[in-house]
């Protein structure tokens, strides 16, 4: 995770093996996830965006909770591809985005969202946080 470029495709593990895993374990994710995004009580309407989305299962129940938009930001553009196919057979290409990027150089405008979530990436960062964390709060609008 520490090199942006690639990593997930090439040095850290086998994407189509970690996809498949994704995806087998999303039944038992998803409902405390479900539980996790509905006690976050978000602003209906709000825009949101998900680091490190993998295949955008939580932009989808995200986005179902607000209403509004989601990008999922990635670096894997495999994960990607296949996550905006689960957005398209869910009827939510409108509501969720994915762009592809490393969350520590995230290609999205300051002052963009009003929340940011990340499930199961940010938290894993390699040594000193704040400089991640900064990253973060740069696209999220002041207050
Ligand atoms: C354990 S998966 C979690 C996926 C999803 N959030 C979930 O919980 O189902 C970690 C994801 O973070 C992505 N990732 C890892 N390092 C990243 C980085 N530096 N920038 C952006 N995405 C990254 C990986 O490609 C992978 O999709």
């Amino acid at each position: 995770m520490r090199n942006e470029k690639n990593s997930t495709e090439s040095t850290i593990y086998d994407t189509d093996s970690y996809l498949q895993k994704l995806v087998v374990t999303n039944p038992l994710q998803e409902p405390v996830m479900r539980r996790v995004v509905l006690a976050l009580n978000l602003p209906r309407g709000s825009q949101g965006l998900d680091v490190g989305c993998g295949i955008g299962l939580q932009a989808l129940l995200l986005a179902e909770a607000v209403g509004g938009h989601v990008t999922g930001v990635d670096m894997s553009p495999k994960f990607l591809a296949y996550a905006r196919s689960i957005a398209e057979k869910a009827g939510s290409s409108e509501q969720i985005s994915f762009q592809e990027g490393g969350m520590n150089n995230l290609p999205l405008d300051d002052d963009t969202f009003d929340w940011v979530w990340s499930a199961n990436c940010a938290g894993y960062v390699f040594g000193e946080p704040l400089p991640l964390l900064k990253e973060l709060a740069r696209v999220v609008k002041p207050g």
